[in-house]
Order: structure tokens, then C-alpha cells, then sequence
């Protein structure tokens, strides 16, 4: 659908899901919170930060020094107390935190008492190996209950972490390792994935002959191939937890101390490592969690994410685990061995929450309503979308395929920089519209402004600000405060850009567009056109290239290229697929392009700006819009002709 298509069919949606009453009867959140949190939302959010466990209690809620917030700063706190201690103590040692199922059928059921000794085992060897507080630690792991124990670990002895999502090659490792001179990397031996190995290990290694911080590497035995492990530097992860105490004093955390790195693409080729610290991050996690999902004792939670993105990291690990729910993690792929893997686990585990993303939804669409009919899908109660807008086809199929049409459904938006939930609907309050994320949360403060920075009359179009600091937001960029404030304040004065096109219909529900930068969404991965023609002008018979995202009914966007060869040479198959290769090998697979078209020339402003716009329209085979600023008109024409040839070909 194009843009203008769809924007039509947003306005004329017409169907409203009110919460069922016996769901909204008992619901976490009852409609009296928006006023509340309204009335003094200093006291509101403080009120949430007082159900976590202190160490020392703050006094000060909020310093907003445009645009540094501290929030809580004079408290004192650990994340994993939060996480673990807190609940053991309170006799929960024996509930379940994580139900794990590996992708080759294995499982393990690991509980919040064994789950603590665990975190306290691996934060012991960690102090032996030299780990000091402050010291950041490189992640890169499949989905094992080894990472989450990691990033406790790192959490418990104030070391903060950086996941790096196990797709990516080891050049991104590199990258992002020296941003933040990682001490020491936290690894596997291999992965499974749609029953194939994954070499993490040897990607760590060819990483680390370039990441000269790096002084230890932890590896997990997952699979159990040799891999070659360095003398002095490579350890077993069960060496360097064997003979460790199973208790580890936490470290006392200041409220404003890091908690983790989390590296994510903007509209440059190098990727930014968002900041977040301790004591908001958790407030606004363990609310939204609780909150936006209606956690019970008795749930089963499932959010279907990477641990590896934000996603995972507040509402598989810390969310949940701060609110003691019951979680189940997967480890592979939905389609392996069977496209009901998901639905099996399900019902297996009789998950009663369950959170995913629009271009998963659409693959379960197209895979058809056998594999879920397969399994019993009864106890499911409530389900969540998040990544990228979910189109309304997609989020009637999920209601009644997967729901049942009885459960709720909460589009969430967000992202990595939020570090919690912004705006979603509240299960039992909010009546709900098929592609719609409705209305900003309590505490949460939104608008939708113009070129100008006006606030956009209801019915309206334009960008997605925040407009109030919130304890969850990102504290700046590793490394570089300047471009904190160039991105995300400089645009709109005492305004938070977020980067993506919203409109706001006539009762106030938001109706997200997707991004206005540089930045792609494939299959909800944030990823940087800059960083994908950096990658393909690094190939030696590469002139010149751009790189545009285009509508793509299954992942959303799907990365387009067009590429110039040295020497005007006019490109083959063979290349095309040579450079994909390239771009995946540079970045990680996932961004490998899936249209890649040979141009002599590039669209460009006499200036020499290459003009984006025009190659996006040709992309989805808009009609062009104005051409008058080009220096080039014939190119432009050429392009359109070839473009219209590739669609072909993939049809
Ligand atoms: C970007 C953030 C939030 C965790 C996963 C992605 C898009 C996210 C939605 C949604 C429309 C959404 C936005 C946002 N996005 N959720 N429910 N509706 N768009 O985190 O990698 O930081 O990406 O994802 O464009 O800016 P991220």
C-alpha cells in the first residue's frame, strides 16, 4: 500500500475494541492513573520508584538540566537486589523466573533462587578476573539463559553492559567494543539457528585482533564444537564460575550510575551507545511492565524478542524480572522444525502474555491459521506488538488467530533511547483501533508538531516529540554529548525528536508512519541507510552508492541500493549478489539489501546532494515528484525503467 493509500485507510478505520469488562474489572491500571499522574507527575513517578528496593532512599525526584536528566540522584540501589534478592526474600525462591526452551528442544527451568546463585557465581569470577565496578563489559550471546545471567552479573558488581545482538559480524564487535573500551567479552561457542551452527566464537576472534581492551573472553559451551581458545585471554564460563561463593554482596549503585550501553543505528555510519542508569530505568520498566501487560502472580509472560535489542533488555530481563514474573525465553527460530514452533511453546507453557512484532505477525499471516489451530491457544489473555507500525490487516489476524478474539491487544511504542513503553494503550482502560498505539502513558508526555514546531491540531500529521523529561530516557550518547543534543534537541527547542511521523486523529489516538530520517525499520531492526553505503563504497569496485528503504509488505521496509561501479562499468548478477554478500559480512546478515540496482549515476542537486527523496519514489514506484532541482534529469529516468524491471523480477 502506498503512503497516501494508507494514511486514507487510517482515517477511515472505524472499528473500536473497548476493554471486556471482566478484563478491565480486574486490570493493574484503572482509568483514574491519567489524571493522577497528570495532576503531579513528580509524585507519581516517585511513587513507583519507592516500590523498588533502595539501598539509601532518595530525597531529590527530578534535575532536569536541559537536556540531562537525573532522576532519584542522591538514592542508592542495585538492579539486581531488585531483580533477585527482593523476591528470594520474600519467599519466591522457588517460583520460576525463566522457562528456557533451546531451539533444538532442550529446556530448563531456572527459578529466582537458582537464578541469584547463578548472577553471584558469574559476578565473583568476574571481580577474580579483575572486573571492576565502572568497567564495561561486550555480550554476544544467543538466546541462553546464560546472557540474561550475564548482564546480572555485570549489573550486581556495577559493571555496565553492552549487548551486542548475535547477528551482527564482527566488524560491528569491533566498533562497538572500542566506542566504550569494553574490558572483557562475554561469548558462546556457537549458536543454534534454524538448525544450523552459529560461529559466535570465531566471530569474537576475529574481532578481537582488533579490540585491544578486551582482556578477558567468557565462553558458553552451547553446542559443544571445539573453538579455539586463547591461552591467557579465552576462559570457559564454567572455569571462571567454578568454585565461586553462590552469594555476592550487590554493589551499592548510585540512582545515576550506568546500567548499560546499548548501541543503536542513527543517520551516520557510526552507531550510537545509548546511556542508560539505574534508578529511573528500573521505575519506568517495572511501571510500564506491570502496567501496559497487567502482570498477575499467575501469568506466564512471553516476550518473543532478542535479547540483543532494547526490547529484550527491559521486558525480558529487567521489567519482569523487577515485577517477579514467571517469563518463558526461546532460543530459535519460529519455523524450526515446524511453523508452529511458537504456538507449541504456547501451549506447552500455557503463556498467558504474549509479546511479539508486526513482521512476525505477518509471516504467521502468510504461513496461514493451520499451524496456531494446531494448539491450544486458550491461555493466552493478552497480546503486544512493538518494532514498527502494525497495519490494521495484520492486527485484526493477530485478535482473532491468535487471540481468540478475546484478548486485548497492545500496540507499544517506543525505542531503544525511551528505554521503557511511551505510548500504548492500557489493557482495561484504553478502547483500542486496529493500527493505532492510541495515547501516551500516564507520566509520559507527547505532541505532534510541525516544520515549525507547533503542536499539529487534532486530525493533523507531523513529528513525534516528547516533551517533558521521563525517569526511563536515555542520559546521552557514550562519548559524545554534542551529538545527544544535535539529534534529538536541536531540531525543536525543549523538545525530544524522536524521529518518527505520527498523526493524531480527532480523539487523540496516535497513528505512527514510520521513520523521517535516515534510519530504515527491516523487520523492526533499526538500521542506518549511512551505514549500509559505507559498507558497499568500501568494496573495491564501488564508486558511489545510496541506499533507501522501501515499503515491504512482510518486514515493513526493505533495504534498496543503487549503486555506482568504478570506471562507469556497467554491473552483473553475479556483483549484485557479490555486494550483498559484502554488506552482510560488513554489518550482520540482517542488513544485507534486498533490491540492489547498477546505476552510471546517482540523482543529485547541482550542489552534489543526492537526492533521496527522488530515489525512495522510485523505489516504490511513486510517481516523481518535483525533479527540478536535478542536475540530471536523464538519470532519474533510467533509474525508473530499471527499478520497474527489478519489481518484475521479484514478483
Ligand atoms: C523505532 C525504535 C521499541 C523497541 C523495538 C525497536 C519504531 C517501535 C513501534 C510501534 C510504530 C514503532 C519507531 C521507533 N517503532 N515500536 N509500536 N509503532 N513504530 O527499538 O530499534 O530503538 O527502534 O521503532 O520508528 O522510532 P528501536
Amino acid at each position: 500500500m502506498k503512503t497516501a493509500e494508507a494514511i486514507e485507510a487510517l482515517s477511515n478505520e472505524q472499528r473500536r475494541f473497548p476493554p471486556p469488562p471482566e478484563f478491565a474489572a480486574q486490570a493493574n491500571a484503572q482509568p483514574g492513573i491519567y489524571e493522577e499522574a497528570e495532576r503531579d507527575v513528580e509524585s507519581f513517578w516517585a511513587g513507583w520508584a519507592r516500590k523498588l528496593e533502595w539501598i539509601k532512599p532518595f530525597t531529590r525526584v527530578l534535575e532536569w538540566n536541559e537536556p540531562f536528566a537525573k532522576w532519584f540522584a542522591d538514592g542508592q540501589l542495585n538492579a539486581t537486589a531488585n531483580c533477585l534478592d527482593r523476591h528470594v526474600k520474600a519467599g519466591l525462591g522457588n517460583r520460576v523466573a525463566y522457562n528456557w526452551e533451546g531451539e533444538p528442544g532442550d529446556r530448563r527451568t531456572i527459578t529466582y533462587q537458582q537464578l541469584l546463585e547463578e548472577v553471584c557465581r558469574l559476578a565473583n569470577g568476574l571481580r577474580a578476573l579483575g572486573v571492576r565496578k565502572g568497567d564495561r563489559v561486550a555480550i554476544y550471546m544467543p538466546m541462553i539463559p546464560e546472557l540474561p545471567i550475564a548482564m546480572l552479573a555485570c549489573a550486581r558488581i556495577g559493571a555496565p553492559h553492552s549487548v551486542i545482538f548475535g547477528g551482527f559480524s564482527p566488524d560491528s564487535i569491533v566498533d562497538r567494543v572500542n566506542d566504550s573500551e569494553c574490558v572483557a567479552l562475554i561469548t558462546t561457542d556457537q549458536g543454534w539457528r534454524r538448525g544450523n551452527k552459529i560461529p559466535l566464537k570465531d566471530n569474537c576472534d576475529a574481532a578481537m585482533a582488533s579490540t585491544p581492551s578486551i582482556k578477558h573472553c567468557i565462553v558458553v559451551k552451547r553446542v559443544g564444537d571445539p573453538v579455539e581458545m586463547r591461552e591467557g585471554r579465552d576462559l570457559w564460563w564454567d572455569d571462571v564460575v567454578k568454585g565461586q561463593s553462590a552469594q555476592c554482596e550487590p554493589e551499592p549503585m548510585n540512582a545515576e550510575d550506568l546500567l548499560y550501553l546499548l548501541y543503536t543505528s542513527g543517520t551516520t555510519a557510526k552507531p550510537k551507545g545509548i546511556k542508560h542508569t539505574t534508578g529511573g530505568y528500573l521505575t519506568e520498566v517495572t511501571m510500564t511492565h506491570k502496567l501496559v501487560f497487567d502482570l498477575k502472580n499467575d501469568d506466564v509472560y512471553w516476550c518473543a524478542a532478542d535479547i540483543g535489542w532494547v526490547t529484550g533488555h527491559s521486558y525480558i530481563v529487567y521489567g519482569p524480572l523487577c515485577n517477579g514474573a514467571t517469563s518463558v525465553i526461546y532460543e530459535g527460530t519460529p519455523d524450526f522444525p515446524e511453523r508452529d514452533r511458537l504456538w507449541s511453546i504456547v501451549e506447552r507453557y500455557k503463556v498467558s502474555i504474549l509479546y511479539t512484532a508486526p513482521t512476525a505477525i505477518r509471516t504467521f499471516m502468510r504461513w496461514g491459521t493451520e499451524y496456531p489451530e494446531r494448539h491450544d491457544l486458550s491461555s493466552l489473555r493478552l497480546l503486544g506488538s512493538v518494532g514498527e507500525p502494525i497495519n490494521p490487516e495484520a492486527w485484526m489476524w493477530y485478535r482473532q488467530h491468535i487471540g481468540g478474539g478475546r484478548c486485548p491487544i497492545v500496540d507499544t511504542w517506543w525505542q531503544t533511547e525511551t528505554g521503557a513503553i511511551m505510548i500504548s494503550p492500557l489493557p482495561g482502560v484504553t478502547t483500542t483501533l486496529p493500527g493505532s498505539a492510541t495515547r501516551p502513558l500516564p507520566g509520559t508526555f507527547a505532541d505532534v508538531v510541525n516544520d515549525q514546531g507547533e503542536s499539529v491540531p487534532p486530525g493533523g500529521g507531523g513529528y513525534l516529540v516528547l516533551t517533558r523529561p521521563w525517569p526511563g530516557m536515555l542520559r546521552g550518547i557514550w562519548g559524545d554529548d554534542q551529538r545527544y543534543r544535535d539529534t534529538y534537541w536541536s531540531r525543536f527547542p525543549h523538545k525530544y525528536l524522536a524521529g518518527d511521523g505520527c498523526r493524531r486523529d480527532l480523539d487523540g489516538n496516535y497513528w505512527f508512519m514510520g521513520r523521517i530520517d535516515d534510519v530504515m525499520n527491516v523487520s523492526g531492526h533499526r538500521i542506518s541507510t549511512t551505514e549500509v553505503e559505507s559498507a558497499l563504497v568500501e568494496h573495491p569496485q564501488v564508486a558511489e552508492a545510496a541506499v533507501v528503504g522501501r515499503l515491504d509488505e512482510l518486514t515493513g521496509q526493505a533495504i534498496c541500493a543503487f549503486v555506482c561501479l568504478r570506471g562507469g562499468a556497467a554491473g552483473s548478477n553475479v556483483l549484485a549478489d557479490e555486494l550483498r554478500a559484502h554488506v552482510g559480512a560488513r554489518l550482520g546478515k540482517f542488513t544485507t539489501p534486498k533490491y540492489l540496482t547498477f546505476t552510471h549515476e546517482l540523482p543529485k542537486t547541482r550542489s552534489g546532494k543526492i537526492m533521496r527523496r527522488l530515489l525512495r519514489d522510485i523505489a516504490e514506484g511513486r510517481i516523481l515528484g518535483d525533479t527540478t532541482t536535478l542536475a540530471d534529469s536523464a538519470v532519474v529516468h533510467e533509474l525508473q525503467e530499471r527499478a520497474k524491471l527489478e519489481a518484475t523480477k521479484e514478483e
